[in-house]
């Protein structure tokens, strides 16, 4: 790609960042239905990107947690309730339920969204790393 090209990617892409965080916050009332950064996403490019959490995470309910909770049935789920999983008072004490608005915090500065917890994860910078991680995670955290 050219660097014009890339420059005029990089905007299109910021201007969608601004548009789906406005979406977002319109529908979270309903988080396991918002789509709004997934449908942006390439969920392929997302399994790749789970290499980083995957020492951690797993996705299904099946197998024991690693480091950190399994991730199954995340959608529509509340936040810190994996069965089993001893989380920090921070996560314990936090009172949401998980849709893509608030991966998407959570995946940008794990620190920032929710100050105290024990995930240790520098976060993913880039708006579109964060639409591929959370359209994959769309896929693969469903339980059968
Ligand atoms: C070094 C280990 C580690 C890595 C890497 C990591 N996590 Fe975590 N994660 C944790 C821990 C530990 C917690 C629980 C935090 C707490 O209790 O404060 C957590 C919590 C979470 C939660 C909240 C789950 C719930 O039950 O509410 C989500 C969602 C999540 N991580 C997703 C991810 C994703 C996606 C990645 C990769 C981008 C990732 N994590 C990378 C350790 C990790």
């Amino acid at each position: 790609m050219n660097s014009i090209l890339a420059t005029a990617f990089v905007a299109t892409l910021s201007l969608t960042a601004i548009s789906t965080t406005v979406s977002a916050e319109e529908t979270s009332a309903n988080p396991t239905l918002d789509t709004a950064l997934s449908a942006q996403g390439n969920a392929v490019k997302g399994k790749r990107l789970f290499m980083r959490c995957r020492a951690c995470h797993n996705l299904t309910k099946s197998t024991r947690h690693r480091v950190g909770p399994n991730l199954d049935d995340l959608f529509g789920k509340k936040v810190a309730a994996s069965e089993g999983f001893r989380y920090s008072k921070a996560m314990q004490e936090a009172d949401f339920i998980w849709g893509e608005a608030e991966l998407d915090q959570w995946l940008a500065k794990p620190k920032a969204f929710l100050p105290g917890n024990k995930m240790v994860f520098a976060g993913f910078k880039k708006q579109k790393d964060r639409n591929d991680i959370i359209a994959y995670l769309r896929e693969a955290t469903i339980t059968e």
